[in-house]
């Protein structure tokens, strides 16, 4: 590090978890990675070299890039990717965003070892809208397999069924103490007592929506994805991936106990029979006497949807004189979209030992019932240069057909996907809201919607099939949360909105990352507006050759 620019190096190395050894892909050597720190409105360089073998991207979670989506990392969408031996110089342009983001690799499942924070300081000389914490604590969970992450996702594909389950979840790149051979390496946080600590929570997770808790403890949120919110105290919180969430912890516990803080998957559709990630909250000065294990804190069940929506439905922006919000009130441009688990027909010659989906399917998955289809180009330099049959530009604004989104029953012909490199493309300015509607085609799910360059108003959710008469009027467009990430409810819908005035090619996915796999992805392609500062910027002479 040297006056905000930084060398980074993806390569790999050899670590020991769950009692065996591994060599996984890391920035640095370091795992989970490096933390990068700066203040609001700073540019930091990052050049990148990839050391390893296989190409990489990385992408700056959350950070809005303005005008410059030539740095924002997604592989064939702002790049092509950077190949073993390359070398690519980017820029992290960060302009209101404070709090925590992150950063991660944004090429195949690469990121599940290729991760880190971003915190973000307030301006110099400015402060938090909370008291100033006596420390700050990133903590970053996430999953780890035993098998190799290329190997398993080779298989996964090939296969066209379920991907394999993780053989653990992981606090600060350790399993915890209640897995095996993971007891030195468990996560311990030291604190005084009487005092306030900022943790800023990221999910590192890929596939798994996760409960986090701390025993006899509240956590506090105060911010989220970058941006400040409205103090919400409770239990528990529930993150997905994709997602950071900044807390207030209060040591306020006699502290002659040790405890455990826990994170557990609380969805999807797979059955988990692993146990949950802990660190170790212990308090300075008071050593644990008995031989007692350190308490646990009760966190809600699997599949509780209640809990979960419970959560993340009470979160509220911090709108107020000092941090005003602009939520659009007046929308050009209305989408909705399904978020749905499809079907797709085995290749003909294909044989059924290769088609492990439903029915003798492969699965696949869809956003209006396009499944993306990676290109081999990316689209922003395609876009840039005038290079046709990359990408097409008819994403459509509203489902295909419509039928009973989430019904019980659904018919096979409705559960096929259609393929397609289609983006949607928005005026300058245009003001956007888009509903997100969850399919019960081949099962429902909770989905964590991204969306690249932008931070979105989440203004609206429900269950079952979003109601385009009723549903608006309930709508809050006073602190709807300001995110990036959002879970859509299982069988149910969610209604964003925001205005495109950074002009670029932005990817929005579901982050889990099966289903990124399974194409349910598209790509915003905002025009450039009218005046100079409204265009998107040249891009940097050392673009990856594709
Ligand atoms: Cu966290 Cu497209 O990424
Ligand atoms: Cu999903």
């Amino acid at each position: 590090w040297l006056n905000n620019v930084a060398w980074p190096q993806v390569r790999e190395v050899s670590i020991n978890r769950l009692c065996e050894s591994k060599k996984i892909l890391t920035v640095n050597g370091q795992f989970p990675g490096p933390t990068i720190y700066a203040h609001k409105g700073e540019t930091i360089i990052v050049d990148v070299y990839n050391k390893g073998k296989y190409n990489v991207t990385i992408h700056w979670h959350g950070v809005k890039q303005p005008r410059y989506p030539w740095s924002d990392g997604p592989e064939y969408i702002t790049q092509c990717p950077i190949q073993a031996g390359g070398r690519f110089k980017q820029k992290i342009i960060l302009s209101d965003e404070k709090g925590t983001l992150w950063w991660h690799a944004h090429s195949g499942w690469q990121r599940s070892t290729v991760h880190g924070a971003l915190v973000v300081y307030p301006k110099q000389g400015t402060t938090y809208p909370f008291p100033k914490p006596h420390r700050e604590i990133p903590i970053i969970i996430g999953e780890w397999w035993k098998e190799d992450i290329k190997k398993l996702v080779d298989e996964f594909v090939a296969s066209g069924g379920q991907s394999r389950n993780s053989d653990a979840f992981t606090i600060n790149g350790q399993p915890g103490d209640l897995y095996p051979c993971s007891k030195n390496g468990t996560f311990k946080l030291e604190v005084e007592f009487g005092k306030t600590y900022l943790l800023r929570f990221i999910s590192a997770v890929m596939n798994e929506l996760m409960f986090v808790k701390i025993a006899n403890h509240n956590l506090t949120v105060v911010g989220i994805d970058g941006s400040y919110t409205k103090p919400l105290t409770r239990e528990y919180i529930m993150i997905t991936p994709g997602q950071s969430i900044d807390c207030i912890l209060k040591t306020n516990q006699k502290g002659d106990q040790y405890y455990y803080l826990a994170a557990r998957a609380y969805s999807n559709g797979t059955t988990f029979d692993n146990t949950t990630t802990t660190a170790i909250l212990k308090y300075k000065g008071k050593d644990h006497k008995t031989s007692s294990p350190p308490l646990f804190p009760y966190l809600p069940s699997y599949y509780n949807t209640t809990a979960a929506v419970n959560f993340s439905g009470s979160l509220r922006s911090l709108a107020s004189k000092k941090h005003p919000i602009f939520v659009p009130l007046e929308i050009k441009e209305r989408m909705i979209s399904t978020i749905s688990i499809n079907a797709f027909p085995c290749p003909a010659n294909g044989t059924n030992s290769t088609c492990q989906g439903p029915n003798g399917t492969r699965f696949a998955a869809s956003m209006n019932n396009i499944s993306f289809v990676k290109p081999t180009y990316d689209i922003l330099e395609a876009y840039y240069y005038h290079i046709n049959g990359v990408f097409g530009t008819k994403f459509p604004s509203f489902p295909p057909f419509k039928f009973n989104y989430t019904a019980d029953y659904m018919p096979l012909e409705l559960e096929i996907s259609d393929l397609g490199t289609e983006v949607k493309v928005l005026k300058y300015n245009t003001t956007v809201e888009m509903v997100l509607q969850d399919t019960n085609l081949v099962g429902s799910l909770d989905h964590p919607m991204h969306l690249h360059g932008y931070n979105y108003y989440v203004v609206g959710w429900g269950f079952g099939n979003f109601d385009e008469k009723k549903d608006p009027l309930n709508y809050n467009l006073v602190d709807p949360p300001r995110v990036n990430t959002i879970a859509v409810p299982k069988n149910g819908w969610t209604a964003i909105r925001f205005k495109a005035d950074n002009t670029g090619v932005w990817f929005m996915h579901c982050h889990i990352e099966r289903h990124i796999t399974w194409g349910m992805k598209t790509a915003f392609l905002v025009e450039d507006g009218e005046y100079p500062e409204e265009r998107m910027l040249p891009p940097p002479p050392d673009m990856p050759p594709c």
